[in-house]
């Protein structure tokens, strides 16, 4: 006999009226109704047992998320709490989780695009999904346009009667410079365009894209939304009709299903999200302030602070000013071995968005040689914003004295 998992009855995704930091705790799950248990439970297995026709051999045109689950590639009761604590927390329907952000921006890339189509991408944003969108994409027949998207005219201007996607990054990494998303969204919609905000910087904490009108939110769930560095995952959140696609299209043909121990980890780093995000940003906008009075920093891009070129629409657009700031010196080299070999608290590491703070150097040359190849306007945009090169500093949870001392000790 087909047993549903006690502790998850069919309950609706929560949009019942708590309120955000509540609902981070709280979305979709209920004590097991068995044990009692408050913790979530890991759902380890596989495959479920289901009553004969009941199944399906096709992912296509299923209900992928109905009970009995039948194999974990489709989905698992634990991946499902974190999709349903998902969806709460950025204001949708619905949610899909996958192995990395990387896998989620491929799915919605190959579930919405075909070929034929064009997108529209930001001229800056994740390497790996610049270089999937624009190496990778064309060899399916795809175009592909990067465009500057805190230009809303520029915007106007890419869009063809075949843009089908626009996918934008707002804080982008590296530069940390923002896109309107409400002015987004209005462009896109009125020309009957598809919109995908990655929101790995922001976390539903500072900013909700759907609230803005942006069709789908994705994450890298291995930065701000686990927070602790121990776990990958990534997902896509939006209206339930778009969110089903993605996940029989892509999802499962894929094949980059999220594991459920990293489901569990990662609901655990969620409990945590708001008081991570306020402390971090706190600690942020403290060194931001201090690292401008410092002799040996040229400049300095936090959204918090008032020398941020789009300040008001920081204020407009997200609640905190964020856990991330780049700032530039005058030999960038010689910093980054001074704080491999002086650092006592902040690690020289790739990554972001953990516990514990986080600095490298993304030197101007490299970056462009390796990744966005900008020639002209578009490189002295970017020069712009970040000169030579910029320390993206992630800034984690310690005491910000000792933050500030270890840049201190570096700086001279
Ligand atoms: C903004 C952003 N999106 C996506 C990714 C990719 O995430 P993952 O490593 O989980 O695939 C990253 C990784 O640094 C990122 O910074």
């Amino acid at each position: 006999m087909y047993l549903p998992h006690p502790a998850k009855p069919a309950v609706p995704l929560a949009h019942d009226g708590l309120r955000p930091a509540t609902r981070a705790l709280d979305a979709g799950l209920r004590p097991d109704p068995v044990t009692g248990a408050i913790a979530p439970n890991i759902s380890m297995s596989v495959n479920n047992v289901f009553s004969p026709g009941a199944g399906t051999f096709s992912a296509e045109g299923a209900d992928l998320t109905a009970q009995p689950y039948l194999y974990a590639r489709w989905t698992n009761p634990t991946v499902r709490d974190l999709e349903r604590r998902l969806a709460g927390l950025e204001g949708g329907e619905d949610a899909l989780a996958c192995a990395t952000g990387v896998a989620a921006i491929a799915a919605v890339f190959l579930a919405v695009l075909k070929g034929g189509d064009h997108l529209i991408i930001s001229d800056v944003c994740y390497a790996g999904a610049y270089e999937l969108a624009t190496r990778v994409l064309p060899g399916f027949g795809i175009e592909v346009t990067a465009v500057n998207l805190s230009d809303l005219d520029a915007v106007r201007r890419a869009i063809r009667p075949n843009t089908r996607l626009i996918h934008a990054e707002s804080p982008c990494n590296p530069l940390l410079r923002l896109t309107d998303l409400a002015g987004l969204a209005a462009i896109a919609r009125a020309a009957g365009v598809m919109t995908s905000v990655d929101s790995t910087l922001a976390t539903p904490v500072l900013t909700r894209p759907l609230a803005h009108g942006i069709d789908l939110v994705i994450h890298s769930l291995t930065k701000f939304m686990n927070g602790h560095g121990d776990a990958l995952g990534g997902a896509v959140i939006g209206r339930s009709e778009v969110v089903s696609r993605i996940r029989s299209q892509s999802g499962v043909y894929l094949g980059a299903t999220l594991g459920a121990q990293n489901a569990w980890l990662i609901l655990r780093g969620i409990d945590t999200l708001y008081p991570r995000l306020r402390l971090a940003s706190e600690n942020s906008l403290t060194l931001a302030q201090w690292l401008e009075g410092q002799g040996a920093v040229s400049r300095v891009v936090y959204p918090g602070l008032d020398s941020h070129p789009q300040r008001d629409l920081a204020r407009r657009q997200m609640d905190l000013g964020g856990g991330m700031l780049t700032f530039q010196v005058a030999d960038p080299s010689a910093m980054a071995v001074r704080m491999a070999e002086r650092f006592r608290v902040i690690h020289y590491a790739f990554s972001l968005g953990h516990q514990r703070s986080i600095c490298v150097l993304i030197p101007t040359a490299e970056i462009q040689a390796s990744t966005y190849r900008m020639e002209g306007a578009a490189l002295e945009e970017y020069r712009a914003w970040a000169g030579d090169g910029v320390f993206r500093l992630s800034v984690g949870l310690e005491d910000v004295a000792d933050l500030r001392d270890d840049l201190a000790r570096v700086l001279g």
